[in-house]
């Protein structure tokens, strides 16, 4: 989620979605067009306390003083998942994914993200395989937090282990230790949880090979199925860019990034992971469906402060503060702030965007003429997989995925 969103148009009050979008979506529920999954994302916007690298749509409870809290969060969030319903009619639209992001969902009291995901299943239904993940931080949960989880009808849980050496987790304002982040995960799959992701950070800096060597290492032993790395990224205005603008810690390095890149990917593979996409891996059978979903392209409701929605071609994302989502959820009316509405010529370059990074690739059928070209120069250049490339498809090299945001602007331009 941007922490800054684009400007868009004004979206209706009522929430109401444009009669193309709701005729586009009929017809593919009759036969007459791409049938993709229904997925529901819930934002929670708070935190015990803020991690010095993030800039997520997050707040504690001394940021928010007085007029919200977060015991009072889920009935808001149930009100949006009602009204959602009401904008989409009667139309069969059960879900296929439900994701709670944060945040830390799991600071709200026991039982609340039960009752969210019952008013999902109650208004639309859940499929019988659907995927339902919260995430969570290591010290946010126990034993018996996750079994009620897992009772309510979760089937994943993504912790933020993010590193297990100790001066990491310092350098980044983490509130948990090493040792807990191991734990959670044996706690969640102790407690019946099959699919477990860990995120990890690599590149924070003074974090050497062999932190990180360890840190991949406990989180292949931990019992996760999926793992998410992602470079530390120094985003404007948070605490950790204050400190490297001050000269306190040095910035993270480019070439150090991508070195920790492929030791995460020769790690991961020998221990039995595939990489599905640039920056996640998962055993057979554990990738994340709902952020595949997002990935091509298909319709998900994003429910809470913040959160952005899209089906059929029109974007949109609430309004940001939890008191400003509060006023509006008061009054009955949609939390959205705005909306952009994409032409095909968008939606194409969103699905170029998005699908290069996927191992199942992108279609050449997605590229224009000038893009052909990019896509055959770089299989020549040994950043696509010439076999893959031969049937149709663009789907990156090792090579290609430390490259991967600058190939995608070529293809694009
Ligand atoms: C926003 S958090 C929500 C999950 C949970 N609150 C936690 O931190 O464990 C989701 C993930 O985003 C990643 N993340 C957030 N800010 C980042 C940054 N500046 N650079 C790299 N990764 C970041 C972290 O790995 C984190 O686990
Ligand atoms: S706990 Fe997660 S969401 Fe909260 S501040 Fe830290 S990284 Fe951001």
């Amino acid at each position: 989620m941007p922490s800054t969103p684009p400007e868009g148009e004004p979206a209706p009050r009522d929430g109401a979605l444009p009669a193309a979008a709701l005729g586009e979506l009929d017809a593919a529920l009759a036969g007459r067009g791409p049938r993709h999954g229904f997925g529901v994302y819930v934002h929670v916007p708070y935190c015990s306390s803020r991690c010095g690298y993030c800039d997520f749509n997050t707040y504690t409870a001394a940021e928010l003083g007085e007029g919200v809290s977060r015991s009072t969060y889920a009935d808001q969030a149930i009100a949006e998942i009602r009204l959602a319903r009401r904008v989409l009619g009667d139309r069969e639209l059960p879900v296929a994914t439900v994701f709670v992001g944060g945040g830390t969902p799991t600071l709200l009291p026991l039982g609340d993200l039960g009752r969210i995901l019952a008013a999902v299943r109650d208004e639309f239904g859940l499929l019988d395989d659907a995927e339902v993940t919260t995430e969570a931080n290591p010290d946010s949960v126990d034993a018996r937090s996750l079994q009620r989880l897992r009772d309510d009808g979760f089937t994943r849980v993504s912790f933020g282990m993010q590193s297990t050496a100790q001066h990491v987790l310092t350098v980044l304002e983490r509130t948990h230790t090493p040792g807990r982040a191991v734990a959670s995960v044996a706690d969640a799959r102790a407690v019946g949880f099959e699919h477990v992701n860990v995120d990890l950070i690599y590149a924070t800096p003074g974090e050497t090979e062999a932190d990180f060597a360890r840190s991949l290492d406990d989180a292949i032993a931990s019992g996760a199925d999926h793992v998410s790395a992602y470079s530390l990224i120094v985003e404007d205005g948070t605490r950790l860019a204050a400190r490297v603008r001050r000269g306190e810690l040095p910035d993270v390095v480019d070439a150090v990034a991508a070195d920790r890149y492929v030791q995460a990917d020769e790690a991961l593979a020998a221990a039995g992971f595939s990489w599905y996409e640039v920056s996640n891996w998962a055993r057979p059978g554990g990738e994340c469906r709902h952020n595949l979903g997002y990935w091509r392209g298909d319709d998900w409701w994003g429910v809470g402060p913040g959160a952005h929605s899209h089906v059929r071609g029109v974007r949109w994302w609430n309004v940001r503060h939890p008191v400003a989502y509060a006023e509006r959820i008061a009054l009955g009316e949609s939390p959205a702030q705005a909306r952009e509405l994409l032409a095909p010529a968008d939606r194409l370059v969103e699905d170029v965007l998005l699908r290069v990074r996927l191992r199942e690739g992108l279609p050449l059928a997605a590229l224009t003429g000038p893009g052909l070209d990019v896509a055959s120069r770089v299989v020549d250049d040994g950043l696509a997989e010439p076999a893959a490339y031969a049937m149709g498809r663009l789907v990156l090299t090792l090579r290609g995925r430390l490259l991967a945001d600058a190939l995608v602007r070529d293809l694009l331009d």
